[in-house]
Formats: structure tokens, sequence, C-alpha cells
């Protein structure tokens, strides 16, 4: 069987596929149970320096399998009671991504500082949630501002960085380049679409909040062509989220350009059986299509010279 396992800023991942932030990684028994189930890695919900409520009900719309609209808020319990949680991941042995998200380069430095004491393998950082006034892609969006907030980051701790793009801005490729700049280890691509929900009898918004965050297989194309653009443009890795339900999913991102890749939405409609049955159907696929490892998959859909062996391995 082909081999599924992938180097990607500097974690060794069993598999590609890790559980995105936000969805199953509330608490520590559930990083543990997404782990186990076997996830190559889990990230962490985006926690902030205090705790933080979130939007009132309702926060999530669901469309079948085709996508899900979201307006949580970016609801946590902040670092220091979300630190406690994520012992018991540690001590299973997980690979964790603690991910975070703050209003300017000195909020996110702090919990960066916080989140490499607590064992985390790498640092995800929250640029791009698009309905939290303040937060994500209100500070993620512009490539100055991202190369600040990475490099006061990098600057704070030796784990590797990897900024989570918007795909809400005219140039996401450039936003990924500035977190280059900065000092990031990768990049993540994508975060939530922008959306919107109307009742038609109430004559208002579903979401509590109005403008939510789309995601699942409706944003597949969208996370793609953020990817694919992302590859012609910068040398780090990059890690694929949006919409992967399937094996040929996150094929169709690792030959876009992604190392590794994450699952969300998925999840939810699924559980966390989800990553032991990807991971399986990955590697048929991959002996199917004649590719021993995965990594010789990373960015086949770009003519030479910008293929696999052209780019550092992650
Ligand atoms: C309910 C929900 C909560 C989310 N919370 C976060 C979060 O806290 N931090 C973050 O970076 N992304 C968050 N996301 C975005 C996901 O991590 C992911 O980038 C996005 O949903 C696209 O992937 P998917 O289609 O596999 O879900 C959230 C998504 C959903 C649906």
């Amino acid at each position: 069987m082909a081999s599924v396992d992938v180097r990607c800023a500097g974690l060794e991942l069993r598999n590609p596929f890790l559980l995105a932030s936000g969805i199953w990684g509330e608490t520590g028994a559930s990083l543990v149970g997404a782990w186990r189930a076997g996830a190559g890695g889990v990230i962490t919900k985006s926690i902030g320096e205090g705790p933080r409520a979130g939007y009132p009900n309702p926060t999530v719309e669901t469309y079948g399998t085709w996508g899900m609209l979201n307006a949580m808020g970016l609801p946590n319990p902040g670092i220091d009671e979300y630190l406690a949680e994520m012992a018991a991941a540690r001590d299973a042995g997980a690979v964790i991504v603690g991910s975070v998200f703050a209003g300017d380069e000195a909020g996110f430095a702090r919990l960066a500082r916080r989140m490499s004491s607590a064992g985390v393998r790498a640092i995800e950082l929250n640029l791009s949630c698009p309905h939290a006034e303040g937060f994500g892609t209100e500070v993620g969006s512009e490539p100055g501002q991202v190369e600040r907030i990475v490099r006061a980051v990098t600057a704070e701790t030796k784990l590797p960085v990897i900024a989570k793009i918007t795909p809400n801005a005219a140039d996401p490729a450039a936003l990924a380049a500035a977190a280059e700049r900065g000092g990031a280890a990768a990049v993540s691509a994508i975060n939530t679409v922008r959306g919107l929900a109307i009742d038609v009898r109430l004559k208002r918004p579903v979401l509590s909040h109005g403008l939510g965050g789309l995601s699942g297989p409706a944003i597949k194309p969208v996370g793609l062509a953020c990817v694919w653009q992302i590859y012609e443009r910068v040398r780090i890795p990059i890690v694929g989220v949006g919409g992967i339900a399937r094996a040929e999913d996150a094929l169709e991102y690792v030959m876009a350009g992604a190392r590794a890749v994450e699952v969300g939405t998925q999840v939810a409609f699924e559980g966390i059986d989800v990553f032991g049955r990807l991971a399986r159907e990955l590697g048929t696929l991959l002996d199917e299509l004649g590719f021993a490892r995965l990594e010789d998959a990373v960015g086949a859909a770009h003519g030479a010279p910008s293929g696999p062996g052209a780019r550092a391995a992650g």
C-alpha cells in the first residue's frame, strides 16, 4: 500500500488528515478521540486570551451534505482553562497544533508563548475567521499586518507557525507570501467563505450574527483555487482545507500543492471515524494511480518546473 505519512512544517504526520480547528476540538477528550480515531494530527479550537461566549444560537445552518453556514463567534474558554484540556491529548501522544486568535501582534505573541509551553508541536494563527469583529479576517486581510503578526509570533516561539489564510480577500496568495516573509513555516488555506442565509418569513438573517462562514463541500473549489495560487507564489508548505469529504478531495488539494490537509465539516457530519476511513481510502487511491508515496503527488497538477522535487520537503 502506498505510504500516506508525510512531513509538513516540521511535523511528522502518520497521515495528512488533520482535525480542522473549531470542529470537535473543544475538550481534551475530544482531541484524544480524534487522535485515536486516526487523525494525522489535531488542531485545537481557536483560543483567545480570555473566555468568550460567542454568539447566541442559531449559529449554524446545514444544507444536507452541501455545506454549512456558521457564525459561532469564536466561543472558547480562554487560554488558562484550555491549557488544562490539552493535557489529556498531549498525554495520549497526539500531534497537537494549537490554534490561537487575537486582535493584534502582541495578543498573538502572548498566546503563542502560552501555547508553546503546553506541548503543542506547532501554532496555527487564525487570521481568517470571517465573522468575529476585531479578529480573524479583520486582522488577516492586509499583507503588511499578516507579516507583522507572523513576525511577532515567530520571535516569541521556536515552534513552527502556520498562518491560516482567508479566502475573503482580493489576493489570498499575497497574504500567504506575507506570512512567508514574516517567517511562517507553513500556511493553511482556507477558513470559511463569508456567507448569509435569510429567513424570508421572518424577513431577517437566519444566523443570530447575520453574516456567517460557509464550509463543507460547497467551498472546495474556492479552497483549491487558493491553494493552487498560493503554491505558485510561496515556497513554504501548504495545508489544504475546505470541503474535504473523500480521499479524492484530499488528493485534489495535494495535487494543487498541499502537503497535508484539514477536515472540519465532514467530521461534524460523519464523526471522528472519518479519519480512519480517509487514510485507508487515500492509500488505495494512491495505489490505483501509481503513486508510491503521497509526497510524490504534491503539486502534481501544476506543470513543470513547479512540481514535486522542485520544492523543499516540508
Ligand atoms: C462550526 C465551525 C467552527 C469553526 N471554528 C474555527 C476556529 O475556531 N478557528 C479556525 O481557525 N477555524 C474555524 N473553523 C473553520 C474550519 O477550521 C475550516 O477552515 C473550514 O470549516 C473549512 O473546512 P471544512 O469545509 O472541512 O469545514 C470553523 C468551522 C466551523 C464549521
